[in-house]
């Protein structure tokens, strides 16, 4: 069934909430924008994504190693990484009403090439040469002051940074410089061989002036990043085989490869020598998921010069000693659990009737398997469906017992949060020639089968459950 961009966005939406995927950060207090919550059904979708980055990027390879970094770090840090002094939106500001506005996005909406990587000068001119039909969004007034660089950077305090005048510490703005904050200690403890890699999921803050979208642009977010490091000027081939291992990997998620594209930067940002943007197709056009940068050696270099300590790396066979140029992958979780979303989301007819659906690949389901006894007011019945969830939970985890409402509507429900199987114990389970047997319906077909309760492990791992 073909819907409305807005429609299918709105449903996405209105399933997360219903269904306990996504809530609206501090609801009860009339919510804070920018920053939403994983319900129950959400965060075994998001830790099934990063079981599966996880897998991808440190167990599938031998030269990767995880970290996890204090989200506090050394405000020197923050100077060293760029972000302090560059790390901003271009902003103006309504006069009449005091809306602020990102001025790269009201420019694009009118139609004008502008993105935040811009610079400063470039878009104040753009801004200018359009300020007639730049309308405010709020009170429709034409009366903007001039484009400031708001910076992103969210500020806290802590320990001996908290008391006035001090400097103060900041909230991560990227996950990615505890990598680099590490790099020494992993060399000294690890003695990897250039290349090696990095992987971390971490945090990351930014004061959004609009945050929008949902989950696309918030103000809390996580990052999954991978920072691997190589010989300098041995970029080009590393890079384009790092690349299409990341286009593989959404692919192996069970996203459909039409709906991804890559797309290259034009106005870089000021770490990068070359940048790409994996792409999403959402239901309101393609946007990006991740991005892969060739950072070359600006990061160490700026450490190794704001903290004095030597970050160069030397080779044991040769003796060559160089500081290590990095290439980056650094994911949005948020914007992949909702770009897997919308594209597992279908309605289609089943029993004459229009249902939703998630067909989430099994690893992804919030949900394996539910199990329910056909009748609930059967001890019989209830007895076995004990017997066979306990069995099945003990194996998985992510396994429900649901013996809420008749079978339809528990199969509607099961349906709504993608689980792929639903296993019901039923009276030909106690006797006869099914003895031992349950019925297994089957997701995306409706099919049902019957299986022996005792292939029902093997059943289920014959899809590839990792
Ligand atoms: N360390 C590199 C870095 O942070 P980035 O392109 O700014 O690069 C990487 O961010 C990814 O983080 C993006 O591709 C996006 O998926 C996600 N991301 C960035 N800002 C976000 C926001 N405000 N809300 C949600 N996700 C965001």
């Amino acid at each position: 069934m073909v819907m409305e961009t807005k429609d299918t966005m709105d449903a996405i939406i209105s399933l997360c909430k219903r269904r306990g995927f996504i809530f609206q950060g501090s609801e009860i207090y009339g919510g804070l924008a920018g920053v939403y919550d994983f319900g129950p059904r959400g965060v075994e979708l998001l830790n099934n994504i990063k079981r599966l980055w996880w897998k991808a990027n440190v167990y599938d390879k031998e030269n990767y190693f995880g970290l996890d970094s204090g989200m506090f770090k050394h405000p020197r840090t923050w100077e060293a990484s760029g972000h302090v002094g560059g790390f901003s939106d271009p902003l103006a500001e309504c006069r009449t009403c005091n809306t602020r506005v990102r001025v790269d996005k009201e420019l694009a909406a009118i139609g004008i090439n502008a993105d935040e990587k811009m610079s400063e000068q470039k878009l104040n001119e753009l801004f200018d040469e359009n300020r007639d039909k730049l309308k405010c969004p709020k009170c429709g007034e034409k009366n903007f002051s001039q484009v400031r660089s708001f910076n992103l950077l969210v500020k806290s305090n802590l320990g001996d940074f908290t008391s006035e005048g001090n400097e103060p510490v900041y909230l991560p703005g990227e996950a990615c410089q505890g990598i680099y904050l590490n790099y020494k200690n992993i060399v000294n403890s690890m003695s990897p061989k250039v290349p090696f890699g990095v992987a971390q999921i971490g945090k990351a803050f930014r004061n959004e002036i609009s945050p929008r979208n949902f989950l696309f642009r918030t103000r809390e977010f996580e990052q999954a990043d991978t920072q691997y490091f190589i010989r300098p000027h041995e970029n080009k081939d590393a890079f384009e085989v790092i690349k299409k291992e990341r286009w593989n990997w959404y692919v192996t998620l069970g996203i459909q490869e039409s709906k991804l594209r890559f797309k290259q930067h034009e106005n870089l940002v000021f770490y990068a020598k070359d940048a790409w943007d994996i792409e999403y197709e959402f239901p309101s056009g393609f946007d990006e998921i991740e991005g892969v940068h060739d950072r070359s050696d600006y990061d160490l270099t700026q450490h190794q010069t704001f903290s004095g300590i030597d970050l160069s790396y030397i080779d044991q066979e040769t003796g060559e000693k160089y500081i290590p140029w990095i290439l980056e992958t650094s994911m949005g979780l948020g914007r992949v659990f909702l770009a897997v979303l919308c594209d597992a989301y279908h309605e289609d007819e089943m029993d004459g009737e229009t249902r939703v659906v998630l067909k989430l690949k099994p690893e992804l389901a919030p949900v394996l398997c539910a199990v329910s006894p056909l009748l609930k007011n059967k001890p019989e019945l209830v007895a076995k469906a004990r017997e066979v969830y306990a069995a099945l939970k003990k194996e998985f985890g992510r396994v429900m017992w649901d013996d809420n409402s008749n079978i339809g509507k528990r199969y509607r429900r099961q349906d709504e949060i993608g689980t792929p199987f639903c296993i019901t114990v039923d009276f030909e389970t106690l006797e006869g020639d099914t003895k031992d047997t349950v019925t297994v319906r089957m997701r995306d077909t409706g099919q049902q089968l019957r299986i022996k309760t005792n292939d029902l492990v093997d059943f289920i791992n014959s899809y590839e459950i990792l």
